[in-house]
């Protein structure tokens, strides 16, 4: 299986630290951001992956990425020209992801514990679809938030001033190549972003959504304060 790692974006709420470059390659526990997807990425046994990001800081990312070769994987890289959203970023995978393949995404930004080798093997098994990954939160009105029911996810809702539960759809997710065909369908939002999780909920309406838990912590590393937190439980796992 492929993976593609969507690490463009403003990141606005990291400012004035994203004044000066790409969020995801801030300093975070020992290393800049992106090696945590990229480190992911291969503990899952992927080897061939596209990074999409900006222009701003795209010679940065080759100068630390260059190949993939610390990470054994192959890097490919595109560039978003500006920030249309998760959904906008995920499209530009087209074409390096074939009709019939299937892959997993992961946005830059979110730092994890869990290995996602058994869920990947598991979603080469589903014949079709996309699968999310939740993870029970305090401040589910900062995320997509799904509505559940009868052990399913009925819908999405998108950073919800009543969150329907206490759960977060994390960034990584898991796609079909049909997802090139459901972003095609979805519309820009108040924001001005292609939403992801308009096409989660595409998924969703079909019954073709499944979803894993993450039993280890998660963090969007987003905010100052979440970027520190995240620092810190990334170096106690390595002391
Ligand atoms: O972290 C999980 C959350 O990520 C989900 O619960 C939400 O449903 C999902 O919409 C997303 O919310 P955020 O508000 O955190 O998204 P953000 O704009 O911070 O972008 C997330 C990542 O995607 C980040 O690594 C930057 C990248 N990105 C974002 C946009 C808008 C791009 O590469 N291109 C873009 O155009």
């Amino acid at each position: 299986m492929k993976g593609v790692i969507v690490a463009g974006g403003s990141g606005t709420r990291l400012r004035p630290l994203t004044d000066l470059v790409n969020k995801h390659l801030l300093p975070v526990g020992g290393y800049p951001m992106i090696h945590y997807a990229l480190a992911k990425m291969a503990e899952a046994g992927i080897r061939e992956v596209l990074l999409i990001t900006g222009k701003a800081s795209a010679g940065l990312f080759t100068q630390y990425i260059g190949s993939g070769e610390p990470w054994e994987i192959q890097v490919t890289y595109r560039i978003q020209e500006r920030p249309g959203g998760i959904a906008e970023a995920v499209s530009l995978a087209e074409g390096f992801i074939r009709p019939g393949d299937k892959f997993v995404v992961l946005l830059g930004d979110n730092l994890f514990e869990d290995s996602l080798a058994a869920a990947v093997s598991e979603f080469q098994e589903q014949p079709t679809g996309a699968r999310v990954f939740l993870k029970e939160v305090p401040d589910p009105r900062r995320y997509g938030v799904p509505v559940l029911r009868d052990g399913r996810i009925v819908s999405i809702e998108e950073k919800p001033e009543n969150p329907p539960s206490t759960y977060c759809v994390t960034g990584i997710y898991m796609y079909d190549a049909g997802v090139f065909g459901e972003i095609r369908q979805v519309t820009r939002s108040a924001r001005g972003e292609l939403e992801i999780t308009d096409v989660n909920n595409r998924y969703a309406a079909a019954g073709l959504l499944q979803y894993g838990m993450l039993e280890g912590w998660w963090a969007d590393a987003g905010t100052p304060r979440s970027l520190l937190e995240a620092g810190l439980r990334l170096m106690k796992g390595e002391s």
